[in-house]
């Protein structure tokens, strides 16, 4: 018994050494230790021993129990620190990684854009609309003095959806729908698409943007339109920018001008982005037509207005010196975190 004893002992602490961790500690206490374990079934031979040998074996019993014991305790907390070890390894942060950051995204240069020309219109009293993109025949010509057969239908090659129905060539058609909700006075711009079917290039696109805008009062006169028209540009681009008013044509207004500012590229000396004119022309306007005004049910007589349409994207490639407006829509990530 002696003996069994020894080798329990030597065998425990064996084990004890090559065990891996926590568990196996445990695994090796309940074996030697517990109820069923080995030192418990050694002490249950006891009564087979003499009254002599019985005390000496009890006492080694005990020893080698509290040995192992002994060596358990020192495993497991070895274990414990070791495992702790690894975690907190694990768990270390790494202060010098680069950190992960969000990325903020930017506006597109055609909404920073249009939300200066908010901003200026909204100083002088505009408020802003909103229009159909897909309109009727009706708004986006007809009552814009447009009837069938007429020549100016030629300048806006047109999507048609039905004989009827069709995507705006020009935010124009909104002037149309807010005359006839409101009365005067009226003081609003309209931003949005308008569509044409026209061949992609540099300059063209058959989706692009206006931002249409529409006075109507008593006694507004060409003075009203230029002040206002020469103000935003001037915003736009620079108070030293020279602004130009050219006699022009549309069917709804009478008179009609478009309106060009200095190259602000070459600063009116004329180069490739002013196509060597010195000029770049940003809009067309005109005094509301009396019959567009009357087809509204407003009085001509009593009332006059201007109206103008100013091309967003030219406005915007211009401000920002981009050569190709095919940018303005391709959304290359490249291209748009520059704004
Ligand atoms: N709708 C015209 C175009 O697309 C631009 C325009 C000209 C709008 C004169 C107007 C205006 O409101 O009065 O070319």
């Amino acid at each position: 018994m002696q003996q069994k004893l020894e080798e329990i002992r030597v065998a425990a602490k064996a084990e004890l050494a090559a065990a891996e961790d926590a568990k196996a500690v445990d695994d090796l206490r309940v074996r030697y230790l517990g109820k069923k374990g080995e030192i418990t079934a050694i002490l249950k031979q006891m009564g087979s021993l003499s009254a002599e040998e019985r005390p000496k074996m009890g006492q080694l019993a005990n020893e080698v129990r509290a040995d192992i014991e002994n060596a358990i305790a020192v495993a497991m907390s070895e274990m414990n620190a070791k495992a702790l070890k690894l975690r907190l390894e694990k768990e270390a942060l790494d202060v010098s990684i680069p950190g992960k950051t969000d990325e903020v995204g930017s506006l597109h240069p055609l909404n920073s854009t249009l939300n200066k020309l908010i901003d200026i219109f909204k100083s002088m009293g505009f408020d802003v609309v909103d229009g159909p993109e897909i309109e009727t025949d009706y708004y986006n010509f007809e009552a814009l003095n447009v009837p069938q057969d007429h020549p100016a239908r030629d300048m806006q090659d047109t999507f048609y959806l039905t004989e009827n129905m069709l995507l705006r060539t020009q935010t124009s058609a909104t002037q149309i729908r807010t005359m006839e909700k409101r009365t005067p006075p009226i003081r609003m711009i309209c931003p949005g698409r308008v569509y044409r079917s026209d061949d992609v290039d540099a300059t063209h696109s058959p989706v692009f943007h206006q931002v249409e805008g529409l006075v109507v009062d008593k006694g507004i006169t060409m003075c009203d339109l230029k002040g206002t028209l020469e103000t935003m540009a001037k915003e736009i681009y620079g108070s030293d920018t020279k602004v130009k008013f050219r006699p022009s044509f549309f069917p709804f207004t009478e008179p009609s001008v478009e309106v060009d500012v200095s190259c602000s590229e070459c600063g009116g000396k004329g180069c490739r982005v002013c196509k060597g004119s010195g000029w770049i022309e940003i809009l067309g306007a005109g005094m509301v037509h009396p019959k567009v005004l009357a087809g509204c049910g407003i009085d001509p007589e009593e009332y006059s207005g201007f109206a103008f349409g100013i091309g967003l994207d030219r406005l915007t490639t211009t401000r920002h010196k981009i050569s190709d407006i095919r940018l303005l829509f391709e959304n290359d990530l490249r291209f748009l975190k520059q704004f």
